[in-house]
C-alpha cells in the first residue's frame, strides 16, 4: 500500500489523548480550591469572574458568561434571542446537542447539508433551506476549523436580518483572518468537556460582545435571578451555573492553551506530511488566514480507500493513535465507544450526501423524545 512509502517516522508516537495536568498545575489547582473551600464562597465566585474575563480576552469579545456545560450555553443564548416556535438553521454535521439545544428552547432545528470539502456549511445551502419562520444559523466549527466562508455567512445573516450564532464547541482559539471564534456572531458557545482542547472538568462559555445578551444570559444561567442578591425571578431560568472548582481548573487550562494549541499544531504538520499526495485521501484543509487548535484532525476518504487497512497501517506501524483509541471515560475499554477521543478522524466522501449526518431528518429526531411531552 502506498502509504508504506511515506516518510513518517515510526519513532513519533501521538497518543488519542492526553489531558495535560502537570504537577503544577495540580498543585496551583490544589491550593485554590482550599482556599474557596475554607471561604465557602463555592459558585459565582471571583476564579468564575477571572476566568470569564480572560477567556472574553481570548475570544475578543466584551463579555464571557461562564456555565456548567456547552449545550446549556447554547441553550441560553437561544432562550436570549426567543426562539419558541422558530426554525433554526443547524449543520448536519455537528454532535447531539447543538439541535437539541434548539429544541429545549422551543425551536424548530432545520437541517442543512455540510460542504464535504470544509465540513463546515456555504452559504448557498444555506439559503436553500432557509423556510418563512427562520429566526437564525446556528455555524459549528468542526474540529477547530472556522471556514474561509464565515465573513460570507455573517453578511448573508445580516441582510436577511437574522441572527448568527456560532457553537464554537471545538474551536478554543481558533480564528480566520484574525477573528476569533465565537465572535462572529451576536454570540458563541463553547464547551470545557474533558475530551476538548481545554477543560474544566465540565463547563461551558457563551462568549458576546452585546450588552443585552451578556445581561440576559447572566439572569438565565442563575434561575432566571434579577441579580445573584436578589429573590426575584423574571425570567424561566435554569441552574446553569459554573462552581468555583471548575473555574479554577479552567483557569488553569486556558492558561496553558496558546502551548497546547501548538503541541496539537505540530502532530497535525506530522500528520499533514505524512499523508500528503497519497491517492484517495485528502485532509481538511485549514484555510489561508486561518489558525486552527485542531480539536480533530481530519482526513476524508474516497469509496475506493481500504479504510480498515490504512487504519491497521497507520497504528501499527507508524504508532498514530486513530479514532477509538483511548475513551476519557474511566475503565472504558471498549473500542466502539462513541466517548473516545478522536484526533485523527476518517471520514467517508459520500457521492450524494454529506459524509455524516448526525440527524436525517427533524422527524428522526423527535423519536426520541417522551411521547406524553410531544403530544402535550
Ligand atoms: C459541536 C458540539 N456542540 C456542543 C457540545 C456540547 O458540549 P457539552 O458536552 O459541554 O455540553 C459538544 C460536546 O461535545 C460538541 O461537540
Amino acid at each position: 500500500m502506498e502509504i508504506l512509502k511515506q516518510d513518517i517516522a515510526p519513532s513519533r508516537r501521538v497518543p488519542a489523548a492526553k489531558i495535560q495536568f502537570p504537577p503544577e498545575d495540580r498543585a496551583w489547582i490544589a491550593e485554590r480550591i482550599q482556599e474557596v473551600l475554607a471561604s465557602g464562597q463555592l459558585t459565582l465566585g471571583k476564579y468564575g469572574a477571572e476566568f470569564e474575563q480572560q477567556f472574553a480576552q481570548v475570544c475578543g469579545t466584551r463579555h464571557a458568561i461562564a456555565v456548567n456545560s456547552g449545550t446549556s450555553a447554547l441553550e441560553i443564548i437561544l432562550r436570549v434571542l426567543g426562539t419558541e416556535g422558530k426554525d433554526v438553521l443547524v449543520p448536519t454535521n455537528t454532535f447531539f446537542a447543538t439541535a437539541a439545544a434548539v429544541v429545549h428552547a422551543g425551536g424548530r432545528p432545520v437541517l442543512v447539508d455540510m460542504d464535504p470539502e470544509s465540513f463546515a456549511v456555504r452559504p448557498e445551502d444555506v439559503e436553500k433551506t432557509l423556510t418563512p419562520k427562520t429566526a437564525g444559523l446556528i455555524v459549528v466549527h468542526i474540529g477547530g476549523i472556522v471556514s474561509r466562508r464565515m465573513p460570507e455567512l455573517q453578511e448573508w445573516a445580516r441582510k436577511k436580518g437574522l441572527w448568527l450564532v456560532e457553537d464554537a464547541a471545538h474551536a478554543h482559539g481558533s480564528s480566520y483572518n484574525g477573528v476569533r471564534a465565537g465572535s462572529f456572531g451576536i454570540a458563541g458557545a463553547f464547551s470545557f468537556y474533558p475530551t476538548k482542547v481545554m477543560t474544566s472538568g465540565e463547563g461551558g462559555m457563551i462568549v458576546t460582545s452585546d450588552d443585552r445578551m451578556a445581561e440576559e444570559a447572566r439572569m438565565y444561567r442563575d434561575q432566571g435571578k434579577a441579580s445573584f442578591t436578589q429573590n426575584a425571578h423574571v425570567r424561566m431560568g435554569y441552574n446553569w451555573r459554573l462552581s468555583e472548582p471548575h473555574a479554577i481548573i479552567g483557569l488553569r487550562h486556558l492558561a496553558r492553551l496558546p502551548a497546547m494549541m501548538t503541541d496539537r499544531q505540530q502532530i497535525a504538520a506530522f500528520y499533514d506530511a505524512g499523508l500528503k499526495g497519497l491517492r484517495n485521501l485528502s485532509p481538511v484543509e485549514v484555510p489561508a488566514g486561518g489558525v486552527c487548535n485542531y480539536y480533530k484532525y481530519i482526513v476524508v476518504l474516497t469509496q475506493k480507500q481500504d479504510r480498515r487497512a490504512l487504519k491497521a497501517l497507520l497504528r501499527d506501524q507508524y504508532g498514530v493513535a486513530l479514532a477509538g483509541e483511548r475513551c476519557m471515560r474511566n475503565r472504558c475499554t471498549s473500542s466502539r465507544c462513541s466517548n473516545h477521543t478522536r484526533p485523527v478522524r476518517f471520514r467517508r466522501r459520500k457521492t450524494t450526501a454529506p459524509g455524516t449526518c448526525v440527524f436525517r431528518s427533524f422527524r428522526e429526531w423527535t423519536k426520541l423524545r417522551p411521547a406524553r411531552f410531544w403530544t402535550r
